[in-house]
């Protein structure tokens, strides 16, 4: 299984403080966005990631991920030169994909609940097809929305309804076959100009190869490219790692936590670290995990 991170765009929702930022480098309270939709493909177990960025602030991601080896896993960097859609994505990574399957995340997105390595598990062991998470949400207008049938199948897919078809909004976290290159190249653009993931989703649904997992209220999901929802997502990762004393989406501890990196790799993270809030708790797991507590 290949994972992809979508980390392109023109952040316009968010400008200024995109103007010279790429928005997936923002702080979501403690760390990068870009931490959060990671950590969700290491928890899935998926080791060999593509990050994809607008060719002007790739060398950014880099400075912060490097090869990925520090964290026991392999990040490939690959340019989009335009935000001609997410369906590109698969266009752009199809030798990186190869014969797999994989996994695209968008890099503004974050979840968080207890039981998403079990959802993320079930969709890695899916054999052929699509899985698409989809989310309850009073603001369905804004997101892709699932219509489903009488029998709760999924029937269609509607990209930023204007009149209301439902309030299941499909999240950015997706699992596809090795097909789904062939599928986004031959979509057609939009209306605003950019293919759209919803009309892939709908092809799959043609197919009857589509599993619309919905993520229950017992899960938290943020798309931080507004001002306000970055805030919020911001607040809500504090009050959790307040209350809990556990950090939200440490790429260092779900290294080790999966056995990507061993005590001694952990040691090194830590050292490069320095001495503030994030840093103190990996080496607060480095001392936890070094004396068999906190396994
Ligand atoms: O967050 C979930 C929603 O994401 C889905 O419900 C929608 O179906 C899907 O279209 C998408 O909606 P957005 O309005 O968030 O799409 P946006 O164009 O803002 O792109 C999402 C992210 O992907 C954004 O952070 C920028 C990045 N992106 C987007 C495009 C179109 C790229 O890196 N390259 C692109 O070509």
């Amino acid at each position: 299984m290949k994972g992809i991170i979508l980390a392109g765009g023109m952040g316009t929702r968010l400008a200024p403080v995109t103007l010279a930022v790429s928005k997936q480098l923002l702080p979501v309270y403690n760390k990068p966005m870009i931490y959060y939709p990671l950590s969700v493909l290491m928890l899935a177990g998926i080791r060999e990631i593509a990050i994809i960025t607008r060719p002007d602030n790739q060398d950014s991601f880099v400075n912060l991920l490097g090869d990925g080896s520090a964290w026991g896993i392999s990040i490939t960097y690959i340019k989009q030169e335009r935000p001609e859609g997410l369906p590109q994505a698969f266009v752009l990574t199809r030798d990186f994909i190869g014969g797999d399957r994989c996994s695209l995340i968008l890099g503004d997105n974050i979840f968080f609940g207890h039981g998403l390595p079990e959802l993320l598990a079930e969709a890695m062991a899916q054999q052929s097809g699509a899985t698409i998470f989809t989310y309850v949400t009073r603001t369905p207008e804004a997101y892709g929305v699932l219509v489903r049938d009488g029998r709760g199948d999924p029937a269609d897919v509607v990209e930023k309804p204007k009149v209301p078809v439902s309030n299941e909004a499909v999240t950015g976290l997706y699992f596809f076959g090795p097909e789904v290159s062939d599928m986004a190249a031959a979509l057609k653009p939009s209306v605003r100009g950019e293919t759209e993931i919803t009309d892939l989703i709908r092809a799959y649904i043609g197919r009857g190869d589509l599993v619309a997992q919905q993520m229950g209220r017992g899960y938290a999901w943020f798309d931080s490219g507004t001002h306000e929802s970055l805030l919020q997502s911001s607040i809500f990762v504090q009050a959790i790692e307040e209350r809990q004393g556990l950090t939200v989406a440490c790429p260092e501890e779900i290294a080790y936590r999966k056995g990507f990196i061993d005590l001694d790799g952990l040691r090194r993270c830590a050292d490069g670290l320095g001495n503030g809030s994030y840093g103190l708790y990996v080496q607060g797991l480095c001392r936890a995990f070094g004396s068999g507590a906190g396994e």
